[in-house]
């Protein structure tokens, strides 16, 4: 799999969540399986591109490639500003942002409101490939099915951005009007799949080796994007790439690994985030890794009381080797078809 002239490991991406997919979770991602994976969404919003958030979102230091960075906002120019400026800081691929549902750049709102104004929409993606195309960077974009239930213009929208240059397509099977409610459905995913040839990329729900390779077969997708099922276990990549290859299932991973891979990634988060943001912010990540484990709900109310990093690691540390004594490995996962139950600070997550 490609896109553009730049090869991936897999067709297993992580789906781009702002305030989660760091480059610490990024990483940890791809060391467990995933072919690629985007940055969180970077304003095309340039005052405020200096800030501590955007800096950080454009951390990619020694974060193996290819670089994906994405881009939100409503205004062509500005977009096609934000891409180079982005390009100019080590991105490999720029992504624009049609999927989300709640963000607001400028009093205007982008992401996939987007969609609702095709001319834009197709106006934006032009300008970004144009900016783009002579640093031999390509240009993907992601999109939701449609504005609504009545308005499903994916397919439509789908053509006419890849006749304006955009070498690769995700599609969340949701409109802009569900939010992240209802089931994602499939059948807009595969007739998009089917109107255009660039790569496709099919996204929503997807939380088993089962589903991705029943996704897969239904959209006829080139890659499949995983989101909230891979809060708090990262290791769903080497799970689905295994049954794809094989057809079976890969043990649950043992406690001694998720521990020492949980307090490495709580090292790289304080080290990207500080102390006194590190703690916080590693709150949800923690709580979702024991969510659903014996004395989890428990332990994430504890968490959340203890205010300095290398208390929070000692106590992730001793709550694992308690749980080690219990088990040797993870209990299997449940089959969590409502990823709605995960934690979504989504729309918090979008103001900057
Ligand atoms: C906390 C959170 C933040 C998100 N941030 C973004 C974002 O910055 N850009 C984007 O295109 N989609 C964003 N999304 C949408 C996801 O990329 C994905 O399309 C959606 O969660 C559906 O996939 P899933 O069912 O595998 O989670 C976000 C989703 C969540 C839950």
């Amino acid at each position: 799999m490609h896109i553009g002239h730049i090869p991936l490991a897999n067709r297993l991406f992580v789906a781009p969540m702002a305030g989660v997919t760091d480059r610490p979770f990024r990483q940890l991602c791809k060391r467990l399986g995933a072919g690629y994976a985007v940055s969180e969404m970077v304003t095309s919003r340039k005052d405020l591109w200096a800030s501590l958030k955007t800096s950080r979102r454009a951390n990619h230091e020694g974060e193996p490639g290819p670089i994906a960075v994405q881009i939100a906002g409503t205004d062509a120019a500005m977009m096609a500003e934000a891409a180079a400026y982005n390009v100019d800081r080590g991105a490999q691929i720029i992504d624009i942002n049609m999927g989300c549902p709640a963000k607001k750049v400028c009093n205007k709102w982008a992401g996939s409101a987007l969609m609702q104004n095709e001319a834009l929409a197709v106006q934006i993606a032009a300008a970004v490939v144009a900016a783009c195309a002579p640093h031999g960077v390509p240009v993907t974009l992601k999109m939701r099915t449609g504005w609504c239930a009545a308005h499903r213009n994916a397919v439509q929208l789908a053509r006419r951005f890849e006749e304006v240059g955009v070498q690769m397509l995700t599609v969340h099977g949701r409109t802009r009007e569900q939010g992240y409610k209802g089931e994602a459905e499939y059948d807009t995913i595969a007739a998009v799949k089917a109107a255009v040839r660039v790569p496709v990329v099919a996204n929503g729900d997807i939380t088993s080796p089962e589903k991705a390779r029943a996704v897969l077969a239904a959209t006829g997708a080139d890659a499949i994007m995983i989101g909230r099922a891979a809060q708090g276990r990262p290791w769903i990549f080497r799970e689905i790439g295994h049954y794809l290859a094989t057809g079976e299932h890969l043990a649950p991973p043992l406690v001694a690994e998720v521990r020492r891979l949980l307090l490495e990634h709580l090292q790289d988060h304080y080290g990207l985030y500080g102390e006194a943001s590190g703690v916080r912010s590693a709150r949800k990540h923690i709580a979702w890794y024991v969510r659903d484990l014996p004395g989890g709900e428990a332990f994430r109310q504890q968490i959340n009381t203890i205010e300095d990093c290398a208390a929070q690691w000692r106590a992730v540390a001793g709550f694992f080797d308690a749980l080690g004594v219990q088990m040797d490995r993870l209990p299997p996962p449940h089959d969590d078809a409502d990823p709605q139950s995960r934690e979504c600070k989504h729309e918090q997550e979008q103001q900057h």
